[in-house]
């Protein structure tokens, strides 16, 4: 699997989504992600699953360094104490020492960024996760998170699909040496069917969502698709194979819209448009 390197970090660029999989049903469909060869999985405190994440790493028998594993800190435990209690709850959960790559899940306007990234730090610092990054900054966030941090921060988590324009803060990401790992890389599901991609699939041998995934990974854009269904996880992972044209790819760029966002909380900050 090809990795994305960013300050030391090696990411396998196609990684798996594990939100909304959670009890028994939810262990098995992450089990069968890594039996289909994942080895990038994405969890987060918020998602409720880290007890069933840890177990299908446990049952699959792959060994645990060969895992690259990410979990994150939900944004109203951004405090220092709430922060560290957060991460050795999640790391129970796992029933692990350590992850590889911990995030701040959601910035949060009423926590000092000094405070938050400098939790997230002190738990780089205490072992507990390899490497530290943050998910939903903005170009004018991730530049008040590099004043403070004094550990590099390895990649940007945010929504990337073909019908969001996020080349601003995509600019600004790699400015700043981080990767960026595309949430919602197949829009939650809007990708199939789209008429564009479909052709391009078709002259391909490919589904749409493959082409969504490729189009990011041909970026060097780190992808983290989520499915509860074996047949869709080992499409999803089968994006590497093949090669979008320049043409392709640059028709895929115009299918941005302005209402093509599809997470948007209410603690989400002014996005940069
Ligand atoms: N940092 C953040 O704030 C944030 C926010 C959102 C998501 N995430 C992360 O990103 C991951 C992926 O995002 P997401 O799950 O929201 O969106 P997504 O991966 O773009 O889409 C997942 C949805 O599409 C369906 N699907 C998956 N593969 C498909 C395929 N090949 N053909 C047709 N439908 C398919 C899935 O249904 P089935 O399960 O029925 O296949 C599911 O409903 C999450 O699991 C989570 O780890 C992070």
């Amino acid at each position: 699997m090809e990795l994305v390197e960013a300050h030391g970090a090696g990411i396998p660029i196609v990684g798996f989504g594990t939100m909304r999989l959670k009890e028994d049903a939810g262990a098995q469909a992450i089990l069968s992600a890594i039996r289909v060869g994942y080895r990038h999985l994405d969890t987060a405190a918020y998602y409720g699953n880290e007890k069933e994440v840890g177990e299908a790493i446990k049952a699959s028998g792959v060994p645990r360094k060969e895992i690259f594993l990410t979990t994150k800190v939900r944004d109203n435990n951004l405090k220092a104490d709430d922060f560290a209690r957060s991460v050795d709850n999640s790391l129970k959960l796992l029933g692990l020492p350590a992850v590889d790559l911990l995030l701040i899940h959601w910035p949060n306007s009423n926590v000092p960024t000094a405070e938050s990234i400098g939790a997230l730090n002190k738990a780089k610092r205490d072992g507990l996760t390899k490497h530290i990054g943050v998910a939903n900054y903005t170009v004018a966030l991730l530049k008040e998170a590099h004043a403070v941090t004094q550990e590099p921060l390895v990649t940007n988590q945010i929504e990337v699909h073909p019908f969001l324009d996020q080349t601003k803060v995509i600019e600004a990401t790699r400015r700043h040496g981080m990767s960026i790992t595309a949430y919602c890389p197949i829009a939650r599901g809007r990708v199939p069917g789209n008429p564009v991609l479909e052709r391009i699939g078709a002259a391909h041998r490919k589904t749409a969502s493959q082409v969504s995934l490729r189009w990011l990974t041909q970026q060097g854009i780190i992808v983290i698709p989520g499915s509860g269904k074996p047949e869709r996880q080992k499409e999803n992972f089968e994006v590497l194979d093949f090669t979008l044209t320049a043409a392709e790819m640059n028709e895929i760029a115009t299918l941005k819209r302005p209402d093509g966002r599809v997470v948007n909380p209410p603690q989400a900050p002014k996005w940069d448009v």
